[in-house]
């Protein structure tokens, strides 16, 4: 059918299919600013303005907007700089966007800006709330919305005539002179003069604080808040994402899935699914090699069972795989995954790990290509079996005053990233398979398919474009191999994207587990011996299994060590079972297995203290680990690798435990009655507050490593490429910093680019918090290289230039600043001069740099993350009135972007406290399948959020720094938790704390 769409001004003829909706037909007239989140208007990612007025263009009919004016987010500023051109620059929205470090992955943001943009043309002052509406109908995952709110408001002020200065989105507390660093910081105060109001909306003024370390120096650009070196073209809606992408021949991919948890595939008949009229190919467990393999991206050799193929002839969950389509069509394409005929022999469904587990349960596993990894024994349908001692966990119980014994539950939960997965495959001319996806882990990718494919690596070429977050989910080789089969079938070009549906059932999850707790102490509060049993639900495949579940013991038992003698030799116990069930895989999530720890860890730490009479956070504090002091897992355990002794060297967890307190006013409400009742004509609210202490790590140790190349062009700018991947976090932005820091150059000299197998260097890829430790001290090491060869070439010029100091001039007596290479007598060459001596003028050579990082340690972050409540005892109604989280992640490169990832990071934590969960029918069946009935925090439902950052200076990295990207995800749900215990006396021993939970424990 023939339409003709009015976008930004210009008229568009389209032939489109009958049901065509309107999201699909934006992007097919190449306005990728327009993105696909889901299917149902939920998310809000799709949002264009239609008449001026905000839509959701995946639940309109691409015909109903005939004869109606599109406007998308193309239109709406651009890029200030375009050569000889004059522009108008890009909209005030899009500059408060990108000054105000609104964005982290970027996917949400064009939906945003047009919320706003709508909400800003009838209202000039709008409020908070106000802008807090506006947004709430897009969702974003990363951001926890402070800072887009703060963006909104500030480009109100802009629009009317007000300016404010970027340094006010920061507070900085400098070190007096003579301050030695940690404990030596001056008076804990409270943030700010607010008060703490009933309404659950975050005042804007929350800024994060930086309390600097004085180790740090005068640095130029790292700890400063530069805005994302990728933000301009986020926020003008650039083709920058795997989907943006117009490839001619293209076909679409579509999976059929199983209806079953556990079933042999019995028979299995496509003839009528490929007769059908622009179906390029269907592909089932007969037409493909059958390859085992692990989908978990992890280094060689993958530290787990090899269990899976890309198709089988028995399905292990509602939701894997049955059968591969490509169409010319994703309509012609669903149509086929109709006509496959499939026959099931069903099996017994083993959805209880405890029942799994048993002897005589039947076996997932019994395929004989399984490859077995340490202890996983699918005989016993186990995936990982950790057992670690550390000193005499049993003498440690003897000699104890009380033992503490608990029970906890934490749940399956989703990453929920916004950008769904989603690859693109063609061959190019040089008859090399090219795979565009959105990633983590491009370089395992390749290695890891190449067997799959049947290709040589080399033959291989991974690209990863801009990632809509991933938060783990694209540590995984999820779905590369579909449309990757489909092109080596059709030797088209193949798109697969997985709908929102696909994400609930067929991706994967955060690791559910039962844990039980045991702690001895003695009556002054000594913890004697700590141990922990974790019972693991890895679902089908025991992707992650051994490595997310060992971290829950070694991130959140490693914290406790005892005081006095057990200090010096802790007595700690964990044991885990990792078992096959056949629920939907779980697999990498932000937090990698302690999120899952700290729930039980806090939880039970919270209720000692309480029982003993003894200060929650003094009662903590005595027992912690210190700088100085081993890491007690590092003798023990390394995921699957031969352990290595570890010393802590930097802690700064008492002090984010002062200030942290400061902030929230704890002293004055914690044990204060009449703040727990605040309201005497409503007796029945209670407010509560709670603390919760982590660690994480930085890096795996002795096995991760990051590499980075540097190239001088011949103005003086440089390229920087590494394989690093940035899916949000602004990774490019901190790697260039630290890049332009070294070279003395502005941050907009560095044009950093990840990451493509092709060019860019070896990187692990972006998990396990590493990529600004890692990569970063790749980066500084290979700056370093370019540094002293542009420092040789300038002792030269500036010698030849001055001869009569030309025998002093060496080159470490240049130093680099300003784009300049400077002697000590103050003469100086520019960069840009190097460059062309350096390119075309005398004893030519390519200034390069390339160097990689693997590190020998994996300094812990820690932090104290407190959090305020109210609960309503008549409905067990719980809101979240104020976070904070005080962190010591070493020193912050770079505030904007380390606070955004702690706002996000706390509002993700949110959810898995209060309102997230996967459940399942008895059958195996996934209840929650879309962003309706799986809940993720909006813009108008958000607590007030703060940040502190208590800066240490970490010594084995050349910039002080540790990791920031996952210790947010931590302490949220047990401080929750022990919040909500606080105000009303209700233990909730599995979360997320539901109403219904509260409401039973009151009743
Ligand atoms: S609301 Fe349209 S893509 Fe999600
Ligand atoms: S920045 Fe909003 S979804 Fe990533």
């Amino acid at each position: 059918m023939e339409l003709s769409l009015n976008i930004n001004g210009t008229v568009h003829a389209l032939d489109v299919f009958p049901g065509e909706n309107l999201l699909k037909a934006m992007r097919r007239l190449g306005y990728f600013g327009t993105k696909h989140g889901c299917e149902t208007g939920e998310c809000g990612a799709c949002t264009l303005l239609l008449d001026g007025k905000p839509v959701n263009s995946c639940v309109m009919l691409a015909a109903q907007a005939q004869g109606h004016s599109i406007q998308t987010i193309e239109s709406i500023g651009e890029h200030p700089e375009q050569g000889w051109k004059l522009t108008e620059g890009l909209h005030p929205l899009q500059r408060a966007f990108v000054e105000s470090g609104a964005i982290q992955c970027g996917y949400c943001t064009p939906a945003q800006i047009l919320a706003a943009k709508e909400l800003l043309e009838r209202n000039a002052s709008p409020s908070e709330v106000e802008v807090r509406d506006a947004l709430s109908g897009v969702l974003c995952r990363c951001t926890g919305y402070l800072k887009p709110v703060q963006a909104v408001l500030r480009a109100a002020a802009l629009m009317r005539g007000e300016v404010g200065e970027k340094s006010e989105l920061v507070g900085f507390i400098f070190p007096e002179p003579g301050d030695k660093g940690i404990g030596d910081r001056g008076e804990a105060e409270p943030s700010s003069p607010i008060a703490y109001p009933l309404s659950p909306i975050t005042s804007v003024q929350a800024r994060p604080r930086v309390f600097v370390t004085p180790e740090t120096q005068p640095w130029q650009l790292v700890g400063k808040p530069e805005a994302k070196v990728d933000a301009i073209k986020l926020v003008q809606g650039k083709p920058a994402f795997a989907a943006d992408f117009e490839r001619r021949g293209l076909l679409y991919a579509k999976v059929l899935h199983s209806p079953h948890a556990h079933a042999r595939i019995r028979r299995i008949d496509a003839s009528r699914a490929r007769m059908l009229p622009g179906v390029a190919a269907v592909l089932t467990w007969q037409d493909i090699p059958r390859v085992v393999y692990s989908t978990a991206g992890q280094s060689h050799p993958i530290p787990g069972p090899l269990d899976a193929f890309s198709l089988d002839n028995k399905v292990r969950f509602v939701g894997d795989r049955v059968a591969f389509v490509a169409a010319e069509t994703e309509e012609i394409a669903e149509q086929a995954l109709q006509l496959i005929e499939v026959e099931y022999e069903r099996l017994p469904d083993l959805l209880d790990p405890a029942q799994a587990m048993q002897p005589g349960a039947p076996i997932l596993h019994d395929e004989p290509e399984y490859v077995n990894f340490a202890e996983s024994d699918p005989s016993r349908n186990l995936a990982a079996h950790i057992r670690i001692d550390i000193g005499d966990v049993e003498t440690g119980f003897a000699e104890a005053d009380y033992v503490f014994e608990g029970d906890y539950e934490v749940p399956k939960v989703q990453q929920a990233h916004i950008e769904p997965h989603v690859v693109l495959t063609y061959w190019d001319e040089d008859d090399r398979l090219v795979i565009r996806t959105s990633t983590q882990v491009p370089f395992h990718a390749r290695r890891i398919l190449a067997p799959v494919l049947g290709l040589p690596v080399k033959r291989i070429r991974v690209i990863k474009p801009r990632i809509g977050g991933g938060f783990g989910a694209k540590q995984e080789v999820l779905i590369e191999d579909v449309a990757a089969h489909l092109t080596i079938a059709t030797r088209r070009p193949v798109l697969y994207e997985y709908t929102r549906e696909e994400e609930f059932i067929a991706s994967r999850s955060r690791h559910p587990m039962r844990v039980h707790m045991k702690t001895g102490v003695k009556k002054d509060g000594t913890i004697t011996a700590n141990a922990m049993y974790a019972l693991s639900d890895t679902g089908a495949y025991g992707c992650h299994a051994l490595t997310v579940t060992g971290n829950t013991g070694h991130k959140a038992m490693a914290l406790y060590v005892g005081d006095g003698p057990y200090r010096q030799k802790p007595n700690i116990r964990f044991y885990a079972d990792v078992v096959y069930t056949n629920h939907p895989p779980a697999g990498a999530y932000r937090g990698y297995g302690v999120p899952q720890g700290y729930w039980p860890v806090e939880r039970h730490m919270e209720k000692i203290a309480r029982q003993l009479g003894l200060d929650p956070i003094e009662f903590r504090l005595k027992n912690t680990v210190r700088a100085g002091e081993l890491h007690p897992f590092s003798t023990a355990w390394s995921e699957g690798r031969e352990p290595r002794p570890e010393t802590i060297e930097t802690c700064g967890l008492e002090e984010c435990a002062r200030q942290g307190k400061a902030s929230i006013g704890w002293d004055q409400k914690f044990a204060n009655l009449t703040w727990h009742s605040p309201d005497p004509s409503r007796p029945y609210l209670k407010k509560g507050i709670g603390v919760a202490l982590v660690m994480q790590g930085t890096a795996i140790p002795y096995l991760d490593m990051g590499g980075a190349s540097i190239k001088m062009n011949d103005d003086g700018s440089f390229n920087l490429l590494v394989g690093a991947t940035d899916l949000g976090t602004g990774s490019d932005t901190v790697l260039a910093q630290m890049a332009a820091e070294v070279l003395g150059v502005p941050l907009d000299d560095i044009i950093a680019y990840s990451s493509d197998t092709d060019f860019t260097p070896f990187d692990k890829g972006a998990y396990a918090s590493s990529t600004t430790y890692i990569s970063g001290a790749a980066v500084v090491k290979a700056a370093e290289i370019v540094a002293e060869r542009i420092k040789t070439r300038a002792a030269r010029m500036l010698s030849v230039k001055s001869p009569n100091v030309e025998s002093s001039l060496k080159p470490t007596d240049i130093r680099l600043a300003n784009r300049r290479a400077i002697a000590p007598d103050g003469r100086s060459v520019g960069l840009a001069e190097i460059a062309l001596d350096a390119l075309h003028q005398e004893d030519q050579e390519q200034i390069m740099g390339v160097a990689s990082y693997m590190s020998p340690v994996s300094p812990p972050p820690f932090a104290a993350q407190f959090a305020e409540v109210t609960v309503d005892t008549q409905t067990g109604q719980v809101r979240v009135d104020k976070l904070v989280m005080a962190v010591d992640s070493g020193v912050i490169v770079n505030p904007l972007t380390a606070s955004g990832q702690i706002e996000g990071g706390m509002t993700q934590a949110l959810g898995y406290a209060v309102c997230e969960e996967m459940r399942y029918d008895e059958r195996g069946n996934a209840r929650e399948r879309d962003l309706r009935e799986y809940h993720i925090f909006r813009a108008d439902e958000m607590p007030e959020l703060e940040t502190i950052f208590i800066e240490t200076f970490e010594p084995s990295h050349p910039f002080g720094v540790k990791a920031v990207a996952e210790i947010p995800m931590d302490g949220v749900a047990p401080a929750v938790g022990n919040a909500v215990l606080d105000a009303c006396g209700a233990n909730i021993d599995d979360n997320p704390i539901t109403p219904e939970k509260v409401w039973r424990v009151l009743k």
